[in-house]
Parts: C-alpha cells; structure tokens; sequence
C-alpha cells in the first residue's frame, strides 16, 4: 500500500537527489504499511529510524552541496531543516518513553513536511545547481 508517489513534479532536476527524496518517500511507506498492519512498536521504532536517520543523512547532503557550491539560500534552507529535526527528535523521545504511538496525525505531518519541502525549499535550488553544471 503506498501513501504517497515519486513523480516527475518532485524532481529536483539532479539525479543523486532525486534518488535519495524517492528513499524517503519508499520509508514513508513503509512506515504508513507498518502502521496500517498494526505492527508492534519495536518494528514502528526500526522503520522510524531509519527514516529520521536517512532524512537526517539526506539534508547533510544537501547541505554539503550548499557549503560547496555558496548557495545563496543556504542559510533560511538549513532553518527549515533544522526545524524538522527538532520536531523529529521531540516526537521520537515521546515515542520511546510510550508517551504517544505513531498516529496518522504524524504520519501526515512527516509526509507533508516531506512533500512541501521538496516542493518548495528544494525546488529553489533547481536552477542554480544546474548552473553549477551538478545533474
Ligand atoms: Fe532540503
């Protein structure tokens, strides 16, 4: 079952990243048929790190190519950013201590932070990478 799809009007114009957003959104997923299959929290834990790590492992790259490159935007991308792993790590501490279950509240909020982000924020940087010749 999948909540969300890659298409093209995601694409972000270079293939490496492209490549890692379709992993994120194949977690989401995941983590939606995990949640559907009432799967127990020890499994929701697994798939929920995974995807905090490599969300986490993803914006290091993009922001590595921010750095690299002197993207002008770097600085109001790395907040948004930023403020994403706050609201990840407040959610993943209250899920270990068994304050709260993954809901399809979080659910949708990791989904559309996703989506909007690579929409809007990662969207930016299209043209200007591919100025920097990056595909
Ligand atoms: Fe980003």
């Amino acid at each position: 079952m999948e909540l969300i799809k890659w298409t093209d009007n995601l694409s972000v114009g270079v293939k490496e990243l492209d490549n890692e957003h379709k992993k994120l959104i194949d977690l989401l997923n995941h983590l939606y048929t995990g949640m559907k299959n009432r799967e127990e929290n020890k499994v929701i834990k697994s798939i929920l790190d995974d995807l905090v790590n490599y969300t986490l492992s993803h914006f290091a790259h993009e922001e590595k190519y921010f750095k690299q490159y002197n993207y002008p935007k770097a600085l109001e991308h790395i907040k948004e950013h930023e403020n994403f792993r706050k609201e990840v790590t407040i959610f993943l501490g209250e899920f270990d201590t068994g304050k709260i279950t993954l809901s399809s509240h979080m659910l949708n909020f990791l989904t559309n932070w996703v989506t909007n982000h690579i929409k809007k924020q990662d969207k930016e940087y299209v043209k200007f990478f591919i100025e920097k010749g990056l595909k």
